[in-house]
């Protein structure tokens, strides 16, 4: 089931977020002792990060990993696990880098996806950005689509070359698979401004053929997935 919140300001969004976190947090902890969550790059996770840090979370009980990385050393301004480490280092949660110094991407896909498979799975939670070329995760149009979408339902993780590179990080990656997005227990997406919610709303139209990779992730989808979004 899709559920679109939208909210009136970042703000407000940033507070209803957190607090689905938080429970969603609490009802894994009450069930099997931890919770195991993926939360996105980009700048939209940064003022819900802000609000999660000042909730009343068990970090320990916490393990966070990014849904998708660029293969960047982890000292640089493009890796999704450098912000998720300056947000959280300090608060207990156990962080999970997914990237590797392997040669390839394709190599280092395989070492991500190893790594996942050491977690106790399902996610609790997939948080998921988008961007306005309709990618979710680091599932991009280019020549790793089809792996992306269509592993085998344990494949975690895969390398992904996007063409074209995004401008804004023009590299490979690795990214949480379609089956393993799907298998989560519920699935979180969060856009800012009208644009991307119309493209989000199309591609979900468009259902399974899609020309955008946020649609044939969704579509089919089990978990609940809820979009969130605001201006
Ligand atoms: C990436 C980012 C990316 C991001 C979206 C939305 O690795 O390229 O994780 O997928 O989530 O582009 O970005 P904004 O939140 O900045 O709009």
């Amino acid at each position: 089931m899709i559920e679109f919140r939208d909210h009136d300001a970042i703000d407000s969004m940033a507070e209803a977020v957190a607090a689905e976190i938080v429970a969603i947090v609490a009802a894994a902890i009450a069930a099997k002792g931890e919770a195991l969550l993926a939360f996105p790059g980009g700048s939209t996770p940064r003022p819900i990060f802000a609000r999660l840090l000042a909730s009343p979370l068990p970090w320990q009980n916490l393990i966070i990993f990014p849904g998708d990385d660029r293969l960047v050393p982890i000292d640089s301004p493009l890796s999704n696990f450098r912000e998720l480490d300056a947000m959280f280092a300090g608060t207990g949660a156990r962080l999970v880098d997914l990237t590797c110094a392997a040669s390839d991407y394709h190599a280092a896909g395989d070492a991500a996806d190893a790594k996942l498979q050491t977690l106790r799975w399902p996610p609790d939670l997939v948080w998921l950005g988008m961007g306005m070329d309709g990618h979710t995760a680091s599932i991009f149009p280019g020549p790793d689509l089809e792996s992306a979408l269509d592993s085998p339902p344990s494949r975690r993780a895969v390398g992904v070359l996007p063409d074209p590179l995004p401008r804004e990080a023009p590299v490979a990656r690795v990214s949480l698979t379609r089956p393993a997005i799907r298998s989560a227990q519920s699935i979180a997406i969060t856009l800012r401004g009208s644009d991307k919610r119309d493209l989000i709303e199309r591609a979900i139209a468009e259902g399974p053929s899609s020309q955008f990779p946020v649609g044939r992730v969704l579509a089919g989808a089990e978990a609940p997935v809820r979009i969130h979004c605001c201006p």
